[in-house]
């Protein structure tokens, strides 16, 4: 196979970045972040358009487009380029023209190699092995090897439907390419919630999850904590990039789940990955118990919108009831030392519960390291949204996913370290209306 890797004398390579036209809101995010990750530098940006599948980017080389795109899960697959046209013909002529034609034709020219069609908004009946000899051109020499060719060609047809329901025959524009890597779109097959064995309500959907886990940078090795664990969606997109997770959650029954074989240790067991699950437990997270110094290099959760349940935490609504109480005890030792022991909980608002999310991010994370997490507001309201800030962490996205009447963002914030004195409104009532109620009385 011709050694494909390496940047040709020092200069750039032109690469298609192909990807998939959903949450566009968060490909940008998620692409910078992986950049970012593999040490990237100087990905330009400026062409990138949420609007469009397609952005062309210059990379040193093959290796900085595979460490790129393994991990992405919005990305269908990075492509080396070799040319681009409105019809075939304008196709051929346009790789043709291109200067590294000839050294690209060469590497190539003894490779086992096979061609692949992709299309977007549209498909084609025409007859793909005439298209493919169309490209006798190239004088390929290797042999055709359908399952495990060297080189994968691949011709992308974009399509411009006549209207909704109506789809065009021709192509308006075709990109030829070598595939260099394909995105991670497998995993959401694996993870999918419908094949998962402990799943619950409160379960977060397999793409959204992972795309999460790359925006904050989990990483093979390091440790990531879910502080509202629930079934644990969050905790299983930590392993799949190789992280040791913890998760907590102040419902024992979520951490319990439904015997040994559904709960969150048997999810990973299920995906082959139990030496990633360091453990869960019961725990409210205003009242945290995990050692100080113990290293935590993400924090990615989805915290309690106060949808299904009100937001609670340790303590009596009402103190005074309770005022002498401590000391009651059950068969000669204190009653909430006993096992079966149900402690009191009172109601708590989603800011100030916020506000504990940033305050422990920035105690507990390592300078560099990020905290994520899934963040409720209503479309209606007149009012902009205020984003929870703290001083130490700078914030880097807040991506947005919309529903009908409600959308939820994903905030993602980089720990910076006390010298940062970056703006805060800690302790500031940001929401107007509780989101719960607005939810139950359906927005209105
Ligand atoms: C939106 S759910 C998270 C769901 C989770 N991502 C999953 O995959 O199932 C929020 C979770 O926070 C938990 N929770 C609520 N208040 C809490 C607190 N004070 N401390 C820890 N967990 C809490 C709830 O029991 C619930 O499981």
């Amino acid at each position: 196979m011709a050694s494909s890797i390496g940047s040709r004398n020092g200069t750039k390579k032109k690469y298609l970045v192909f990807m998939v036209q959903v949450h566009t809101n968060f490909r940008r995010a998620e692409l910078e972040s992986l950049a970012d990750l593999y040490n990237i530098k100087d990905i330009n940006f400026d062409k990138y358009d949420d609007n469009s599948p397609f952005f062309f980017v210059e990379l040193d080389n093959d290796q900085q487009a595979k460490d790129w795109i393994k991990r992405s899960i919005l990305t269908r697959a990075i492509y080396e380029y070799w040319g681009e046209g409105k019809t075939y013909d304008g196709l051929h002529e346009s790789i043709q023209s291109q200067s590294f034609f000839p050294e690209y034709k060469k590497l190539y020219e003894n490779d086992s190699f096979k061609f692949e069609f992709d299309t977007y908004r549209g498909n084609s009946k025409s007859n793909r092995i005439k298209q493919i000899e169309t490209f006798s051109y190239l004088e390929f020499k290797g042999k055709i090897d359908m399952k495990n060719p060297n080189q994968i060609f691949t011709v992308i047809e974009e399509y411009k439907p006549i209207s909704e329901n109506i789809p065009a025959k021709e192509p308006i524009n075709l990109i030829f390419g070598r595939l260099i890597q394909k995105g991670d779109r497998l995993a959401m097959e694996k993870y999918d919630l419908k094949k998962r064995p402990y799943k619950g309500t409160t379960s977060f959907e397999a793409e959204l999850s992972l795309v999460s886990a790359n925006i904050a940078q989990v990483k093979p090795g390091t440790i990531m904590y879910d502080p509202f664990a629930g079934t644990g969606s969050f905790l299983t997109a930590g392993g799949h990039y190789g992280a040791l997770v913890i998760g907590s959650d102040i419902d024992g029954r979520m951490i319990r789940g439904k015997g040994a074989s559904q709960n969150i240790g048997a999810n990973f067991k299920y995906y082959e990955e139990s030496s990633r699950f360091l453990d869960v437990l019961t725990m409210d997270f205003t009242h945290n118990s995990l050692r100080s110094n113990l290293c935590i290099d993400t924090i990615l959760c989805d915290p309690p919108y106060g949808i299904r349940e009100s937001i609670k935490v340790l303590g009596a609504r009402d103190p005074e009831r309770f005022v002498g109480k401590e000391n009651v005890e059950i068969d000669g030792k204190k009653a909430f030392l006993h096992r079966d022991y149900i402690p009191t909980k009172k109601p708590y608002a989603l800011d100030a519960l916020l506000d504990d999310i940033l305050q422990y991010s920035a105690e507990r994370l390592p300078i560099g390291g990020r905290l994520a997490f899934w963040m409720p507001t209503a479309n209606d309201e007149n009012i902009e949204t205020i984003v929870p800030l703290h001083s130490c962490l700078e914030l880097k996205y807040n991506c947005t996913q919309e529903f009908n009447k409600w959308s939820r963002r994903l905030l993602v914030y980089i720990n910076r370290g006390p010298g940062f004195d970056g703006p805060t409104n800690s302790g500031i009532k940001r929401s107007t209306t509780a989101f719960r109620d607005r939810y139950f009385s359906h927005f209105s």
